[in-house]
C-alpha cells in the first residue's frame, strides 16, 4: 500500500506547530516554537500576544518541519488543522496558513479537532487497540470519552466548571509557583505529605468532574492560614490537592472501563505528564489487566505530530474541508 504523508499544524494556543506524520503512526518530522517565556511573565497566556507570535512564526516552523522531513509540499497528501477549540485569534494563524498551503498546492484540506490529536497522540506510541476510553485531562478539558472505533467519540462525562490544568495553574499561582504551574504543583506534591483536609471533589456516580470548590478550599487555607499569621507548608498542600483531584479522575475512570466493558485506556492532555496520574494509573491498569496507554512528554503538551496522526484517520474517512472554514473558540468533539 502506498504511503500516505500527513502535514499538520497547531496554533490553538501558545505553541506554533508543523510535523509531517507517515501513515497516523509515524513521526517523520516535529517542530515546535513555544511562547512560554514570554506568557510566563503574565503570569498566563495573553491572546492578543500569542496571536502576534504564532504571525511572525508560522512560516518559519513550516519551512524547518518540510527541511527536518527532507520532503517538499509535493510528497505531502493532506495539509491537517486545528480548527478549533482554542483561542480564537490563535486558531485563525495556523488555519489561514494552512488554507493557502492547501491552496497553492491544491492539497485535501483536513480539519482536526484539538481534543482528537490529543487522544491520537497515542496512536505514535503504539497502534489504539477499540474499544477503549479516552481520559483528556488539559489546561482546557477534563473529559472521559468513549471510542467504538477509529474517529467515534462519545462523551460520557466531563467537568462542569474548571478544567484540571486550570485548577492546578490557579492553585499554583496562590501558592506563589510559577505559570504554568501543573508541572510546579506536580513536583511539590511529590516532596510534602498528605495533611490538608481539603473535600473529595465531586464524588458521585457521574462521570462528570468539579474543580472549583477544591481550588477555592487551597485558596481558603491559604488566605486564613496567612490571617493568623502562620506558614503554609506549600509541600503538604500541593501533597493533599494532588490525592484528591487524581483520586477522584483514577476512580471515575477505572469505574467507565468497567461499565463500558472495555480493557483499553488511553491518556490524553498536559495534565497526562502529571507523575501521580501516571503512577495511580499503572498500578490501577495492572491490577485491573487493562491496557493503558500514556503518550510520551514532548506530545502531552501541544503539538502538531497529534493533530497529523488525527489527520490521517480523517483524511482516509473523507473529512475534507472546503477552503471557507473557520475557525472555532468552542466547538463539540464529533
Ligand atoms: O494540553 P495542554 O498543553 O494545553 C491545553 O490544550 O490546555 O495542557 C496544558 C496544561 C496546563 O494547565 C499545565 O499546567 C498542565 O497542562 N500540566 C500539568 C502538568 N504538566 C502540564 N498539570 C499537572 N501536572 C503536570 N505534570
Ligand atoms: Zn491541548
Amino acid at each position: 500500500m502506498r504511503d500516505t504523508y500527513i502535514f499538520a499544524v497547531e496554533s490553538s494556543c501558545d505553541e506554533t506547530s508543523a510535523a509531517i506524520i507517515k501513515n497516523g503512526c509515524e513521526e517523520i518530522a516535529t517542530v515546535v516554537l513555544t511562547q512560554i517565556d514570554i506568557h510566563a511573565l503574565y503570569g498566563g497566556v495573553v491572546p492578543e500576544i500569542a496571536s502576534r507570535k504564532h504571525i511572525e512564526n508560522i512560516t518559519i516552523v513550516f519551512e524547518e518541519t518540510l527541511k527536518k522531513a527532507g520532503l517538499t509540499v509535493d510528497d505531502i497528501d493532506a495539509i491537517a488543522v486545528t480548527y478549533g477549540p482554542g483561542l480564537i485569534g490563535s486558531l485563525l494563524v495556523g488555519l489561514e496558513a494552512a488554507k493557502t498551503l492547501a491552496f497553492a498546492y491544491n492539497k485535501p484540506l483536513v480539519p482536526v479537532h484539538h481534543i482528537a490529536g490529543h487522544i491520537y497522540a497515542n496512536n505514535l506510541e503504539k497502534s489504539m487497540q477499540f474499544p477503549l476510553i479516552a481520559l483528556v485531562v488539559s489546561g482546557g478539558h477534563t473529559e472521559l470519552i468513549y471510542m467504538k472505533e477509529d474517529y467515534s467519540f462519545e462523551r460520557i462525562g466531563g467537568t462542569l466548571d474548571d478544567a484540571v490544568g486550570e485548577a492546578y495553574d490557579k492553585v499554583a499561582r496562590v501558592m506563589n509557583l510559577n505559570y504554568p504551574g501543573g508541572p510546579l504543583v506536580d513536583e511539590y506534591a511529590h516532596k510534602g505529605k498528605d495533611t490538608y483536609d481539603l473535600p473529595i471533589p465531586l464524588n458521585d456516580n457521574t462521570y462528570n468532574f468539579s474543580f472549583s470548590g477544591i481550588k477555592s478550599a487551597v485558596i481558603n487555607v491559604v488566605h486564613n492560614e496567612k490571617q493568623k499569621g502562620k506558614e503554609i507548608n506549600t509541600y503538604d498542600l500541593a501533597t493533599s490537592f494532588q490525592e484528591r483531584v487524581m483520586g477522584i479522575i483514577v476512580k471515575k475512570t477505572m469505574r467507565a472501563l468497567k461499565e463500558y466493558n472495555t480493557e483499553n485506556l488511553v491518556v490524553a492532555g498536559g495534565v497526562s505528564a502529571n507523575k501521580r496520574l501516571r503512577e495511580l494509573l499503572t498500578e490501577e491498569c495492572i491490577k485491573n489487566h487493562i491496557n493503558l496507554s500514556l503518550p510520551r512528554l514532548a506530545y502531552c503538551t501541544d503539538n502538531a505530530a497529534m493533530i497529523g496522526a488525527a489527520g490521517y484517520y480523517a483524511y482516509k474517512l473523507g473529512r475534507i474541508a472546503d477552503l471557507d472554514l473557520n475557525a472555532k473558540a468552542n466547538t463539540e468533539l464529533k
